[in-house]
């Protein structure tokens, strides 16, 4: 096969990645757990052909140079070096995410990819040996591979830092209903901000509490606990913004309308709602619920002054071929 197309969701972590071991392998300095979120989709198409002299890329039907083609080159390299071949790629890649939602995705575009190249270029990767090709393009990519509820093992190296499901998706009725908020300017890249998170002084403290908050949070999916998934989730959200906040230069992500999300969140869970929030490297807001309320909350979430829309996600399936 010369030509292949695959698919992969987006995903939201309760338990989050921030910082580097290993930055160039992409090696975690914790372990993260999150769920693919249903519907956010990265469909991407590789095309290994004699014809072409250098690897392509569009995304959206816009053609990408610079360091976005530099990221997708490196990863074809890796492909290219397993299936021990030479053929350049045209990669045409799609999300179906809202444009200037501001969503990262990084996340399905490098699982995707990392699916179609491998299929493309004849190699017929076991999920593991995908998670892990896929970390190398985008660290939390790797939980894009497998399905429904994700836990990345850290590791020490590339051989044992990867991704696997510790529930499928139809495990725990869920819903991520993202909150958009307008006006977000332009913020440091997740790779940038990796780099930045050993110089807070902070970054050790949230180190030596991760291993205790992953044990919590695969303890309350497993047990669909969901008054524990939210205590350990924002808890694990706020300390990694404080080491955002002091890491030097300091980021900071949140716009005004990020924390009135975040009052109107806990406003809600204490009159009795299950729901709790998670924020990534960016001012949108994803409040996490029991599937029942989704609905209620994002017909709530709209009308706070600055949310501009609210995108509702289940959770997703495994990263998987398209038969065309
Ligand atoms: O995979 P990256 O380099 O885009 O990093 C993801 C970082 C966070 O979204 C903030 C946390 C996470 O675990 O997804």
């Amino acid at each position: 096969m010369t030509t292949a197309t695959a698919r992969a969701c987006a995903n939201i972590a309760f338990i989050k990645y921030w910082g580097d071991r290993d930055a160039a392998l992409r090696i975690p300095s914790n372990g993260s757990i999150s769920m693919n979120l249903e519907g956010l989709y990265t469909h991407t198409e590789v095309r290994f052909s004699p014809e072409l002299k250098k690897d392509t890329l569009t995304i959206n039907a816009f053609p990408i140079s610079g360091p976005g083609l530099a990221r997708v080159n490196t990863l074809l390299d890796r492909v290219r070096q397993m299936a021990g071949m030479r053929l350049c790629a045209q990669v045409t890649s799609q999300n179906n995410f809202p444009v200037g939602a501001g969503l990262a995705s990084s996340a399905s575009a490098f699982a995707a990819l990392s699916l179609a190249a491998s299929a493309a270029a004849g190699l017929q990767l076991s999920e593991r040996e995908l998670s892990r090709l896929a970390r190398t393009g985008s660290g939390s990519a790797c939980r894009s591979v497998p399905g429904g509820f994700v836990e990345w093992q850290a590791g020490e190296s590339d051989a044992d830092s990867f991704a696997f499901s510790i529930a499928p998706p139809d495990h725990w009725a869920l819903a991520d209903c993202i909150a958009i908020v307008s006006q977000a300017h332009k913020f440091t890249g997740s790779t940038e901000g990796h780099a930045r998170a050993h110089t807070s002084p902070l970054h050790l403290a949230r180190q030596a509490e991760v291993p205790r908050l992953l044990v919590e949070c695969r303890r309350a999916i497993l047990e669909r606990d969901f008054e524990t998934l939210a205590v350990f989730t924002e808890l694990d959200c706020h300390l990694m913004h404080a080491v955002m906040m002091t890491s030097s230069p300091p980021l900071l992500y949140w716009q005004p309308a990020t924390l009135s999300v975040m009052q109107a969140v806990h406003a809600w869970r204490k009159r009795g709602l299950p729901v709790c929030y998670t924020i990534d490297a960016g001012p949108n807001v994803h409040v996490i619920c029991e599937r029942g309320v989704a609905h209620r909350v994002s017909a709530q979430l709209v009308e706070i002054p600055g949310v501009s829309q609210v995108l509702v996600a289940s959770p997703g399936g495994p990263a998987r071929l398209e038969i065309r």
